[in-house]
């Protein structure tokens, strides 16, 4: 038998800090590594498989459009991109779409839209006011955008343009914004970050002093969108409508799809200032189209919201019986669990021992972002091999 972790390390770039095991095979809920040993997902693929694996609308919809057209150029019209995009713009507060292929991709290309909107409207302003712990992406702009040093270090100097403010501070976001900044981008909750909740108040004073100062609210809910959080954008839970979301992750499913939804007013790309050559392709997006439609017509925003209260009852649960529990947090199907040491990366080797996937979060913290499709019966046993894997610490 081929032994994988060796060829990893001899062929591939050592970028990952990967688990030992190699998985082989997914369905609904549950994956299975090449020995046949099968685990409970509550990673999904890291917020991505929304509809769990191996979904039938999913296989469908790819298998289907392989074999009508797999990839032409955008210089040509594509059903399923513009399918996908009237979806989209009918079940949000949005107006216009721009398909690319992940997530840093969507917020890079929503940076680049807001200094076109700077360019036009606000003498050039170009500034981007972030958020400390928020993370946008991988580019240099992104990794300059996300307020995180520790992805910022290995690669100064960074692209320039970005400030980056305390999350959950209107006042400092006030006192950031100058004759040169163009817009705000945050997180409703930031996912890498340590899943931190915006306030409903903070979320509402941003719309109120973007709209005095003329600039863009833009939210990436690369991580949230899509129904994660129990609405199907996470800007639903308060009362306002951003002038850009992004989008990537559950989008497609587990295909490569990501977009940059605006607002008519902030809509102001012109024709060959952007553009991609996979971002909108046919296969992509008849998988997006079949996945969101499949969320929105069977109302699973609301059964993650079901799903996530019964989630956080049993971390509540936990967190009374368990010392070493400090509290949990989070919104919907994005939740972490926290502790009084620094025991995730050995808590979660314990759970994968014990058939359960979860994310080491911080050391002393992990996270849960399971398919939208988690039934009541996963949950409980996926909190119940938590418990079992708990009572070593
Ligand atoms: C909020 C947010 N934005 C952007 C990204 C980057 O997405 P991708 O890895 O698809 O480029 C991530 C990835 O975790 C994310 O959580």
């Amino acid at each position: 038998m081929t032994n994988w972790f060796e060829e990893e390390s001899k062929y591939y770039m050592p970028t990952f800090k990967r688990l030992p095991v190699t998985l082989v095979r997914g369905q609904g809920n549950l994956v299975w590594d090449e020995n046949g040993k099968e685990y409970l997902d509550f990673v999904a693929g890291w917020a991505v498989n929304s509809l769990g694996h191996c979904h039938p609308v999913v296989v469908e919809a790819v298998c289907q459009q392989v074999n009508q057209l797999i990839h032409t150029s955008n210089s040509y019209y594509t059903i399923p991109q513009l399918k996908l995009a009237k979806l989209l713009v009918e079940n949000s507060c949005m107006d216009k779409v721009f398909c690319c292929n992940s997530g840093t991709e969507a917020t890079e290309g929503a940076v680049k839209l807001a200094r076109r909107y700077g360019h036009r409207y606000l003498n050039g302003a170009y500034e981007v006011i972030t958020t400390l712990g928020s993370f946008h992406g991988r580019t240099l702009a992104m990794v300059s955008a996300s307020g995180q040093t520790r992805h910022q270090a290995p690669y100064t100097p960074l692209p320039s343009g970005f400030v980056n403010v305390e999350f959950n501070n209107i006042e400092a976001l006030k006192a950031a914004t100058t004759e040169k900044t163009c817009a705000v981008m945050l997180e409703p909750v930031q996912g890498e970050g340590g899943v931190n909740t915006a306030d409903y108040a903070y979320m509402r004073a941003i719309r109120e002093w973007c709209d005095e100062k003329n600039i863009l609210m833009m939210l990436d809910e690369v991580q949230t969108g899509i129904g994660r959080t129990g609405e199907l954008f996470a800007y639903m839970h308060f009362g306002i409508e951003p002038d850009i979301i992004t989008l990537a992750k559950g989008l497609g499913s587990g295909l490569p799809v990501g977009a940059i939804a605006a607002r008519e007013h902030a809509s102001v790309f012109a024709a060959g200032e952007h553009g991609s050559t996979f971002g909108g392709n046919p296969v992509t997006c008849a998988t997006a189209f079949a996945t969101v439609s499949y969320i929105i017509e069977n109302q699973l925003p609301k059964h993650a919201a079901l799903m996530g209260k019964l989630l956080s009852e049993g971390l509540e649960n936990l967190a009374k019986r368990y010392e070493i529990v400090t509290s949990h947090r989070g919104i919907g199907l994005l939740q972490a669990l926290v502790f009084n040491k620094d025991i995730a990366e050995e808590l979660v080797l314990k759970c994968l021992e014990n058939g359960l996937l979860i994310n080491r979060l911080k050391p002393n913290a992990i996270r849960f972002m399971p398919s939208l499709i988690i039934t009541r019966e996963e949950i409980e046993k996926g909190l119940s091999l938590l418990e079992k894997s708990l009572k070593g610490f």
